[in-house]
């Protein structure tokens, strides 16, 4: 049964190739004072910074920078941006990149006027802002996150070694995002095919929790169909422009508060991979690739009904004269031949994680209640150790 919710996106999106034409009538909504917040450089070489600032200029914004934003964004980071905000009077935040881009911009949208240290408010103990947020626009470089619809800003401590996520609401969504899959055109395949198992693993967080035959799930499995087949596409061919659209426009739907609505999810497998993250340093959708198997091997006998379903509708596994076991089984192996064929990194030992960091990242590692199986921390042990 579904249960109760309300339901209201606040982001605006503008799509496809035309989409940043719209960029100047957004502007009109904001004050003249625009943080400009970036990466490592890719949008200069790709000539999308120039554009973005001839936009800024015809519009009479005075325009502040945060460069050097990194993928997974540090909390020295976040520091160094609420003092360029506050410098600035920024009264508009325009992030131009990836996910770590635009989280971070609505890390910084919530911390500018914050009297309290962000990290201890926001990701220790989780509360909400009470300060005035600076509103936030995203134009969107790379598909994966989601971020570019949704209230998530996930942020990495070095020194604790914690990489932690708040879900912030509707109030830090971006107000506006611009889409335009030519703009991923420019990612590295390894990039590409990261953010591409980012996405299939944020419906698989929220498809597997729960056993009610609800819209969602059928939402969920034509979502990962249409991304398995452009995801396909576009492994051979990262030119396809069809094939890449429907990528950027399945991330977005795939994590933009929707298909969570009314059921329960699971978030375990980011949960490991973040604290993967916090240790290794690697790429977001490579830590869950990594994880991934042994915890849904791990998992697939307490939520078998559901493990069935996702062999059937999403793998077409034929379940003629097969056990529930072997028809999920072969589930598990169509995704694994998938996520092989994109070239994926299967092992964390990959990433940079070695024998004795296990216990340090099964400790980092957030234990959640939504999933077929409420882990305890021998488990995460023993999935990390089938990880590496
Ligand atoms: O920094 P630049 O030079 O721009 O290079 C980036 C970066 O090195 C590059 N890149 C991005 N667009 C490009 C490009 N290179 C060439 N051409 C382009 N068009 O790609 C690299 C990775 O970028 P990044 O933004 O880090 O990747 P992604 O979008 O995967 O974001 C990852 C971050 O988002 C968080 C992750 O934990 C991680 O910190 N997440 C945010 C979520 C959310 N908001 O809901 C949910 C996710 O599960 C995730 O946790
Ligand atoms: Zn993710």
């Amino acid at each position: 049964m579904l249960g109760n919710f309300s339901y209201h996106n606040p982001t605006k999106l503008y799509f496809g190739e035309d989409s940043l034409s719209y960029l100047k009538d957004e502007l009109k909504n904001y004050g003249e004072n625009v943080l400009l917040i970036y990466g490592g450089g890719s949008v200069k070489k790709n000539g999308l910074y120039d554009e973005i600032i001839t936009i800024l200029k015809e519009s009479n914004k005075n325009v502040a920078e945060i460069s050097g934003v990194m993928p997974n964004p540090t909390l020295e980071k976040l520091y160094e941006g609420v003092k360029i905000a506050r410098e600035n009077n920024s009264e508009f935040i325009l992030a131009v990149g990836g996910g770590s881009v635009c989280d971070y911009a609505k890390a910084v949208s919530v911390s500018v006027h914050c009297t309290d240290d962000p990290w201890q408010k926001y990701y220790i103990r989780f509360e909400e802002p009470d300060c005035k947020i600076v509103p936030v626009g995203c134009v969107l470089t790379m598909a994966g996150t989601g971020s570019e619809m949704n209230g998530g800003a996930v942020i990495t401590n070095h020194e604790s070694k914690l990489k932690i996520g708040h879900v912030f609401g509707d109030d830090v969504m971006p107000k506006f995002s611009v889409l335009n899959p030519k703009y991923t055109m420019t990612l590295p395949k390894y990039q590409m095919t990261a953010g591409i198992y980012d996405i299939m693993n944020h419906i698989c967080e929220q498809y597997f929790s729960g056993e009610d035959d609800n819209t969602s799930d059928y939402i969920s499995e034509a979502l990962m169909k249409s991304l398995i087949h452009a995801s396909r596409i576009a492994n051979e061919n990262p030119q396809d422009y069809e094939a890449r659209s429907n990528i950027m426009w399945t991330a977005t739907w795939a994590l933009n508060t929707l298909v969570a609505k009314g059921k329960t999810t699971d978030w375990m497998v980011h949960m490991l991979g973040q604290s993967v993250g916090a240790y290794t340093n690697a790429t977001h959708g490579m830590t869950l690739a990594a994880v991934s198997l042994p915890y849904y091997r791990f998992i697939m006998p307490y939520g078998l009904k559901k493990f069935v379903r996702f062999a059937k509708e999403v793998w077409n596994v034929n379940p003629d004269g097969k056990t529930d076991t072997q028809v999920a089984q072969e589930g598990l192996t169509a995704m694994e031949n998938w996520m092989k064929e994109l070239g994926l990194v299967m092992k964390i030992s990959e990433l940079g994680a070695t024998d004795d960091m296990i216990e340090g990242i099964a400790d980092g590692t957030i234990i959640m209640d939504g999933g077929y199986k409420v882990l305890t921390r021998d488990e995460i042990v023993q999935i990390l150790k089938e990880s590496m």
